[in-house]
């Protein structure tokens, strides 16, 4: 039976990516710092085990392994949080706390799961990023700076790690309805407005990045390693096409629409 764990797991992507997990037939593993959140999320997960940790701590993160008592297949760095705030008044406690879970705790986990994994000869990583990590967004503060560093961080350990049977890839979601950016979402203004900018039309859901995560981290990416898959509709390609134009200028100018 293969297996997985995923970290943040307890809610959101992580979660959803449990769950996908759990129904494609791997023994999953959920690893969070929320141990309430946890219990619920893996009570509803059939045969999930909780594992109580935090990312940033490497003991908590190897007695996570050895309770769940094997080295999974594939790990999900997926645990993550946004400190919203203009950079002139984010605090040097807020853009610590975000690079220790995002782009520190990536690091403990993979370095961790890789040398067990490398000494098994086989094994996957998938990290997650952020369309944000690709381009800067409103007073992200940290968050895309840290999603950017994952990105290459994934191409330093595909690099590294190749030769010991190891594929490290990550996954760029776009605007998904879930996780950190329900608050978004759940207002209909700006689900609207934020919906209509997408080139497919519709936000994206949680089940279209863990069906992606399952896929990078399977078998059947196995020629894939160092890659940042980017799974968002088409929007970080739309930026010029949102962009007024006079059609004085190009007969499909936006002007006259
Ligand atoms: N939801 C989106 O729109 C979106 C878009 C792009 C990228 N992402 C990324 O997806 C990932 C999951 O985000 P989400 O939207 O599901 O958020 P979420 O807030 O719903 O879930 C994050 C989970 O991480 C856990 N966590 C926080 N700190 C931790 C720590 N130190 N150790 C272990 N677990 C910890 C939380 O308890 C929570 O369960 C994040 O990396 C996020 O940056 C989300």
């Amino acid at each position: 039976m293969k297996s997985l764990i995923v970290t943040g797991g307890a809610s959101g992507l992580g979660r959803s990516i449990a769950q996908c997990a759990s129904l494609a037939g791997y023994r999953v593993g959920i690893l969070d710092v929320d141990s309430d959140a946890l219990e619920e999320c893996a009570s509803l997960i059939q045969g999930a085990i909780p594992l109580v940790a935090s990312v940033t701590s490497v003991d908590e993160v190897s007695a996570a392994v050895v309770e769940f008592g094997q080295i999974p297949d594939i790990w999900v760095n997926n645990a993550g949080i946004v400190r919203f705030a203009p950079l002139l008044e984010l605090s040097v406690d807020d853009w610590k706390a975000v690079i220790d879970v995002n782009l520190t705790g990536t690091f403990i986990c993979s370095t961790i799961v890789a040398e067990a994994m490398a000494q098994r000869g086989s094994g996957s990583i998938v990290n997650i990023t952020s369309i944000n990590g690709i381009s800067a967004g409103t007073n992200s503060g940290a968050y895309g700076a840290t999603k950017s560093a994952i990105s290459l961080l994934t191409q330093q350990m595909a690099l590294e790690w190749g030769k010991f049977g190891l594929r490290v890839n990550a996954l760029a979601p776009g605007l998904i309805d879930g996780g950190m950016s329900e608050p978004i979402y759940s207002d209909p203004q700006f689900r609207k407005l934020r919906t209509e900018k997408v080139p497919v039309g519709r936000l994206g859901t949680e089940e279209d990045v863990a069906e992606a995560v399952l896929f990078l981290g399977s078998e059947k990416a196995s020629y894939i390693t160092g890659h940042e898959l980017v799974v968002d509709g088409g929007i970080i390609n739309s930026i010029i096409a949102n962009l007024p134009r006079p059609s004085s200028v190009d007969s499909v100018g936006l002007d006259g629409e």
